[in-house]
């Protein structure tokens, strides 16, 4: 039989496991257009506590929950203020300006720096000649900068200094269960400084689809029909929220696993020859190994490491990403040190 890859390319990998798949065929399931699906209700409800925010909305994935709260929140012409390496920014294709006509103040470098002096430093004066700074958008945690925990005390000076000129804040909390368990600060201490959070389950809490985006109510009532807009209202999806209320129920404590998981492979992968990582910069299950290797660059290693059965993705030309998941553990590792090892001479 053919063995089955080391997948450490994104905890987005993840399938579902017998119990999920039995509780995905089994849920109870309407129409969540028309009469209203009670499992998508079920689970709105318990993000939404969770968060302890108002209500939440189910939609297919992190990039439609983020789009979702930029078009609730702004008007074409406004200027969002963001992180330059933020997902909203690198990874959505430019959907910020495509779908609502927003333009992005981007802030701090690849580290996914963020504090209240870049954000003071992007607020635009009221004048006819600028455009309005209307949205702050937060991630958490960061993933272009390698998984990296956004301390609270910036949540705390960033909300204080929004609240006082009226910017609300979104919060991109794709990986924010892995925040919460890797600083010890509940979601609901998060989301407290946040106006609008998106969360994924189909990231470390091994869901295979799905997001929420969750806030106030008066919020809520312009995200539907921006979700509308978007085509993200679907149908019988209770089958799909019956595996993201399992994940949230049960998945969130084991991402400790992951985190130590990654921290072994960050010594294990930078001991060997060619390779660099800093296990101090691995916050939560997000590991950047530098490949410093005079004969392979992070493509070429990628490549090689593929031929062996471990997946990997590169993150800039010497820079590749590795990602701990449910689906991976301590003998994948063997494997891979094994693998870049045996590569790398
Ligand atoms: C921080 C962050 N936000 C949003 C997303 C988007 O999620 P999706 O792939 O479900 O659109 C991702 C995906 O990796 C992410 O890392």
């Amino acid at each position: 039989m053919v063995q089955a890859p080391a997948d450490f390319r994104s905890d987005t990998v993840t399938r579902a496991d017998a119990v999920m798949r039995g509780l995905m065929a089994d849920a109870l399931v309407g129409d969540d257009v028309l009469e209203g699906d009670p499992t998508v209700q079920r689970l709105e409800q318990a993000a939404a506590d969770w968060l302890g925010m108002e209500g939440s909305l189910f939609v297919p994935s992190g990039t439609m929950a983020n789009q979702v709260a930029l078009g609730a929140w702004t008007r074409p012409g406004d200027e969002i203020i963001v992180q330059r390496f933020a997902h909203v920014t690198t990874f959505e294709a430019g959907a910020a300006g495509y779908l609502h006509g927003l333009q992005s103040m981007t802030v701090g470098g690849e580290e996914g720096d963020f504090d209240l002096e870049q954000v003071k430093a992007s607020v635009r004066p009221e004048f006819i000649h600028c455009p309005p700074s209307r949205l702050i958008c937060m991630e958490q945690t960061h993933n272009y900068a390698g998984g990296r925990v956004l301390p609270l005390q910036v949540f705390e000076d960033v909300s204080g200094f929004a609240r006082e000129v009226g910017i609300p804040i979104h919060l991109d909390g794709a990986r924010l269960a892995n925040a919460v368990v890797a600083s010890g600060v509940s979601a609901s201490t998060y989301a407290s400084h946040a106006d609008s959070v998106s969360l994924c389950f189909s990231k470390g809490l091994g869901a295979p689809v799905g997001s929420i985006i969750a806030g106030r109510q008066d919020f809520l009532e312009r995200a539907r029909l921006v979700r509308k807009r978007l085509g993200g209202w679907m149908r019988q999806s209770g089958h799909l929220a019956a595996a993201a209320l399992h994940a949230l129920e049960n998945n969130v404590p084991r991402l400790a696993q992951d985190h130590s998981l990654a921290q072994e492979l960050s010594q294990r992968l930078g001991a060997l020859p060619g390779l660099e990582s800093d296990p101090a910069l691995v916050q939560t299950n997000i590991a950047m190994v530098q490949v410093t290797h005079s004969d392979y660059d992070a493509q070429a290693l990628l490549e090689a490491l593929g031929r062996e059965g471990v997946l990997v993705m590169a993150m800039g030309e010497r820079r590749l990403r590795f990602v701990t998941h449910l689906d991976v553990g301590p003998e994948d590792l063997d494997r891979l040190e094994k693998a870049a090892r045996d590569i790398l001479g």
